[in-house]
């Protein structure tokens, strides 16, 4: 039985992506020492390694990477391997060219970077099994051993491939999923511009076409690249759960990733992991919390690691800002306050060549250990040794968005009433509010179960698969209350419209429909009039006919002025709002905190702008994340009669805190 995560880490967990292949052996034992005084307790080890572990086909060269492990183990740290299968060696591809991914145009990617492997190649996933199989055979025993690395940020650089393989791997799922070719004909649509086929062996990629694609072969296209992918990170748990049952694994997610299904993925992973590079002068923090929020989401609250972000800044973005002194610690906090029980890096020690050199790392070249950087570092890893307490603590929220990949993919095909809406767009218009109000958010997918949660919101949610509906109709009938907007309820899981009135699903949950689309110009706006007062709408209009629901905000301008903008709806013993717009922040604002204040949703503390305020609760205990992201001081007005316990000081706290600049306090009561 594989086990638990606080069983094989009951620390935070804090280090980052170690590469001493890349190093001269007389580095190795200076790392150590360094990663034990910063409080280093896990790295990623072999995650690009290889070309230096199978120098040619079947020969194996294990002798580096056994003294790496034994003298990380005798120093105290863990390790998190890497099955190594993340960039394939240049003697694979020259023996087997199949196994290069190819490009629309037909042509190979070739070696000299990473991640050039078509996960459809068979050659290539029969390579990847005789590595992990070597590694896990090798390594199965090995104390450093706390969890298995599965490849790298599978999908990052490349999540499609056109190779005659691949077109052959595309015909074979299609003909598992549709059975029938006649099938496949109706639910792709095909009498559409004459499409139709007679064979399996007629479909082609949609790619390379004169003009628009037909899109439900786009979203099966991408579906099976999805699948194709999660099946290559399945042959290689197979083999891991085979010879190492008991050792946890996972592979690395990525941020704003639309390619992969997570949702899918988290199913099969003992640990979400994911890795974290906003922009440090972007502004808008919000998106980062978001990211943290959605990958606790993933497995049902269970808390994730973070696997990788930069102590200072990334080198492949145009220009490459610095986080300011106190941010990287900061962030960090963020990411433990919203879920995360592992602080990771990439990586530990600068690279001196490669095309990563002057990304940030643990370990300036500098060297120096009195750097701001690795000063940074030491004083966070030696904090996070006091919040062991904390590990597994889950957060407890009343509101939940929902997130659902499929969707992501279907309403930003093309063809659409406005080609320029965003689904992320619309996931942060929402999310935003609760994190300027600090209230706890989970995200949940149509079909999870929401009876935990007073409050559901479903932005864009244009793709409700068979039956979605039920589980949104559930939540409200039993007291719910639901907020949906613009572009939801159209297509089912082909692409194909709901006939019966938009959206014919959600009619009548929502108590409406939604006769017409009226999309706005780049350059064009609406005012909604609500209780009197006048707020600016863009993008999209919708025209509403009532059937039950009550408007509460009008169109002011335009042929459909009067006409309903947004809607509420008595649905069971809870409502349904509907927002048939895309209105102002301040709306949105405006609306959610009527909403809260019915509902009696509020924040843990009342706080100064910028200041994000989080809880986590374990075995009765509660830990209260109060983060300072303002350049001014601030002092938080505290429970009274409540004495808290500052994690960091160890000292009682009561009545109010003083927070520094760019400063965290963390009570536990
Ligand atoms: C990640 C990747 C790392 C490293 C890092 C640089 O996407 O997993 O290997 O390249 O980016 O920011």
């Amino acid at each position: 039985m594989v086990k638990q995560i606080k069983e094989v880490m009951p620390h935070i967990a804090f280090g980052g992506d170690y590469n001493p292949e890349q190093w001269d052996e007389q580095f190795w034992l200076e790392d150590a020492k360094l990663m034990q005084e910063a409080g280093v307790n896990l790295v990623s080890v072999a995650i690009f390694s290889w070309s230096v572990i199978e120098r040619k086909e079947g020969q194996f060269d294990f002798v580096w990477l056994d003294k790496i492990l034994d003298i990380l183990h005798s120093h105290g740290i863990g390790v998190a391997l890497a099955t190594a299968t993340a960039s394939p060696p240049a003697w694979l591809s020259k023996e087997y060219p199949e196994v290069l991914a190819v490009q629309k145009n037909g042509v190979a990617y070739q070696v000299g970077s990473r991640q050039h492997y078509s996960p459809n190649s068979k050659r290539f996933r029969y390579a990847v099994k005789q590595l992990v199989t070597e590694m896990a055979n090798r390594y199965k025993d090995h104390p450093a051993v706390k969890m298995w690395h599965i490849n790298n940020e599978y999908g990052c650089h490349l999540s499609e491939c056109y190779s005659e393989e691949s077109l052959q791997a595309f015909r074979t799922w299609l003909k598992a999923r549709y059975q029938t070719i006649d099938n496949l004909n109706k639910k792709w649509g095909t009498n559409f511009w004459s499409q139709r086929y007679n064979a399996w062996d007629e479909i082609q990629f949609p790619a390379n076409l004169p003009t628009f694609y037909n899109p439900s072969q786009k979203l099966d296209y991408k579906r099976f690249m999805d699948e194709a992918i999660f099946e290559l990170y399945k042959t290689e748990k197979e083999v891991l759960r085979d010879i190492t049952p008991e050792i946890p694994v996972f592979t690395n997610f990525m941020y704003e990733f639309k390619p992969l299904n997570y949702f899918e993925w988290a199913k099969d992973m003992d640990l979400v992991t994911w890795d974290s590079y906003p922009d440090p002068r972007e502004g808008k923090p919000y998106r980062h919390a978001m990211h943290h929020d959605l990958m606790r989401s993933l497995k049902n609250g269970q808390p994730f690691y973070l696997m990788e972000q930069v102590t200072s800044h990334v080198n492949w973005r145009d220009i490459n800002l610095t986080k300011k002194p106190g941010e990287m610690r900061l962030w960090s906090y963020s990411t433990v306050a919203r879920g995360g029980d592992g602080v990771m890096y990439f990586q530990w020690r600068q690279g001196r060549a490669g095309a990563e050199k002057f990304h940030g790392a643990m370990v300036p070249h500098s060297n120096n250990p009195e750097s701001r950087t690795y000063q940074e570092i030491k004083q966070l890893g030696n904090e996070l040794k006091q919040l062991d307490g904390l590990v597994d603590a889950r957060t407890n929220a009343k509101v939940a968005i929902v997130f659902d990949w499929e969707n992501w993919w279907a309403v930003e095909l093309e063809g659409k009433p406005h080609n320029k809406l965003s689904y992320l767009d619309q996931v942060y218009q929402y999310y935003r509010v609760f994190y300027e109000k600090n209230i706890a958010v989970d995200f949940v997918d149509p079909t999870s179960d929401l009876s935990e949660y007073q409050l559901v919101v479903a932005p864009m949610l244009y793709m409700i698969r068979e039956g979605e509906e039920k589980n949104l109709e559930q939540f409200v009938d039993q007291g719910g209350t639901l907020v949906v907007s613009f572009f939801s309820g159209i297509a089912d899981q082909q692409d194909h419209i709901h006939l019966g009135g938009y959206p014919a699903p959600l009619r009548k949950l929502l108590g409406l429909t939604v006769e017409e689309f009226a999309p706005m110009a780049d350059d064009e706006t609406n005012t909604i009039v609500a209780n009197g007062e006048l707020s600016t709408v863009d993008t999209w209009a919708d025209i509403i006919k009532l059937e039950g629901a009550k408007s509460i905000a009008t169109f002011k301008e335009n042929w459909y002025q009067n006409s309903p903008a947004v809607t509420i709806h008595q649905y069971g013993k809870g409502s349904s709002i509907y927002i048939g717009t895309n209105p102002s922040e301040a709306y949105v604002d405006k609306l959610l905190e009527g909403i809260l204040q019915q509902l009696n949703i509020s924040a843990p503390l009342s706080v100064p702008n910028n200041v994000e305020v989080v809880e986590r609760t374990n075995n009765n205990q509660t830990y209260l994340f109060i983060l300072n992201h303002n350049t001014d001081p601030v002092t938080v007005s505290l429970d009274k009669g409540v004495t808290y316990t500052n994690c960091l000081s160890n000292q009682k706290v009561t009545d109010e805190v003083h927070i520094e600049h760019t400063d965290v306090a963390i009570l536990s009561y």
